[in-house]
């Protein structure tokens, strides 16, 4: 390094924002509630442990992003944008018109009636922002929002955040999960649960179907039946349906049950899912006029508007997706990444949960038993099973998957303890790679 670029700290030529820091007293920055007392997350102790692992480099099928590239047509949408000076500028707070209109164009055909692009549409940055928009729209300190277990982990903190608070209700998990090969579908939610979680402070529900880290998709008479509870409490429906163009069995979305249900719910949708871009941070919501215009309040304040130019990429794509038969096309590829990687669970004896539609499997890890002299760091000895699980595949075999008691609340551990989850939105290679290092597992399944 030349020496003009070198510096001591205890030289008297320290440069002024160092001395700054120095006397500053750290402490006095009290963190907001909101933030400081969150555990260590899930992504960071796996991607810790990846760091950590004698086995390089890491096999990551942990956290759901793809291993591969959009489609062409998607990558030159997004290319062809960038020239354009409107779509390098803001974006209306609402989104970019195109991509309203794909939006409403392409849902229109399953909701039996045409969308309106400006009333009944509305773009957020991700899912996910659209989720906390909805929650900053219409929840007041103290409402109440039911949350089925497991969950995407990101809901709690973003009713939290708007001063909700979270109401869990478990799905049961298979019953002999621990020995045989389940359905998806064999999660199940008690109705008789949720009717008693609801009381006068209820204000909505999140739904999401197909579903992370499950794989179900709720049945429609499932749907019927929850939606009917929602019209008789007048609880609002946040239905997540951002994999809603992965399903394997028939879906049904829940907005399309009736007039009624679709008066009161919003349905969430992400481009980065659908078009394998989770980068591109391009959401939406769909729902009626009484509710989108105050999820766009919401999302004006908290975001102004969305990335203008990948909005007017994700216009083209819808537009062009069917002439490419690309809906057909990855449902077809995904199914069949699923089929391929779970041949090993057969080969090894462990059982799964079979999924419905998504990119996610729940593999039951019951009958691995784990070496009683094996140390974990304390941040993984002192959470469930399913923790240690995850850290020693990484540490022993090098592939990462994520320990699922993340997505449940403390109390209802027990019904995700057994599993780890893979996601198989990864190239064909890397299944395979992943299927070679886990039959380093045998030697440690106890029948
Ligand atoms: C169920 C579910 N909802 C929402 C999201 C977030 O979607 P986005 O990346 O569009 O914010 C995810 C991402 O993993 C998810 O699994």
């Amino acid at each position: 390094m030349p020496s003009c670029f070198r510096f001591s700290l205890s030289s008297d030529v320290t440069p002024p924002n160092i001395r700054t820091m120095a006397s500053v007293n750290t402490t006095q920055f009290r963190p907001a509630q909101r933030v400081a007392n969150q555990k260590q997350d899930v992504w960071s102790i796996v991607n810790e442990a990846a760091a950590a692992s004698p086995v390089q480099p890491i096999v990551n099928m942990g956290q759901g992003f793809f291993g591969y590239n959009p489609p062409q047509f998607v990558i030159d949408a997004a290319k062809s944008v960038f020239d354009r000076v409107d779509c390098n500028q803001y974006a209306p707070t609402k989104g970019r018109p195109r991509l309203k209109k794909a939006i409403a164009d392409a849902y229109s055909k399953f909701y039996g009636k045409t969308l309106d692009p400006n009333k009944e549409v509305t773009i957020t940055t991700g899912a996910n922002e659209g989720m906390l928009s909805a929650f900053m729209g219409f929840i007041e300190p103290g409402d109440e929002v039911i949350v089925f277990e497991p969950f995407f982990d990101q809901y709690i903190s973003n009713i939290e955040m708007a001063g909700g608070k979270v109401v869990y209700v478990p799905l049961q998990a298979p019953k002999n999960g621990d020995t045989q090969n389940s359905q998806a579908a064999d999660w199940t939610l008690e109705l008789e649960h949720f009717r008693a979680a609801i009381t006068p402070n209820t204000r909505m529900i999140v739904l999401n179907t197909p579903h992370n880290p499950i794989g179900k998709v709720f049945t429609k008479d499932e749907l019927q039946a929850i939606a009917d509870i929602c019209v008789e409490k007048k609880i609002l429906i946040l239905s997540d349906e951002v994999y809603d163009t992965l399903y394997y069995v028939p879906f049904t979305r829940i907005a399309t049950l009736s007039p009624e249900v679709a008066s009161i719910t919003l349905t969430v949708g992400s481009a980065g899912k659908n078009f394998y871009a989770t980068g591109w941070r391009v959401g939406w919501l769909i729902g009626p006029e009484h509710l989108i215009k105050y999820v766009s309040a919401a999302h004006t304040r908290i975001c102004y508007s969305s990335v203008s130019p990948l909005q007017e990429a994700t216009a083209i794509a819808f537009e062009q997706a069917d002439q490419y038969n690309f809906w057909e096309e990855s449902k077809r590829e995904m199914k069949a990444k699923m089929d391929k990687f779970n041949t090993i669970w057969g080969e090894l004896g462990l059982p799964y949960s079979d999924p419905q539609g998504g990119y996610f499997v729940l593999v039951n890890m019951s009958k691995i038993k784990l070496p009683e002299d094996y140390t974990f760091p304390p941040h993984v000895a002192d959470r469930p099973r399913d923790f240690k699980l995850s850290w020693f595949l990484i540490m022993e075999l090098g592939v990462a998957a994520i320990p699922p008691t993340e997505f449940v609340s403390d109390a209802n551990a027990y019904i995700a303890e057994s599993y780890l989850r893979f996601a198989v939105c990864k190239n064909d290679d890397v299944l395979e790679t992943a299927q070679e290092r886990l039959r380093g597992l045998k030697k440690y399944i106890q029948e």
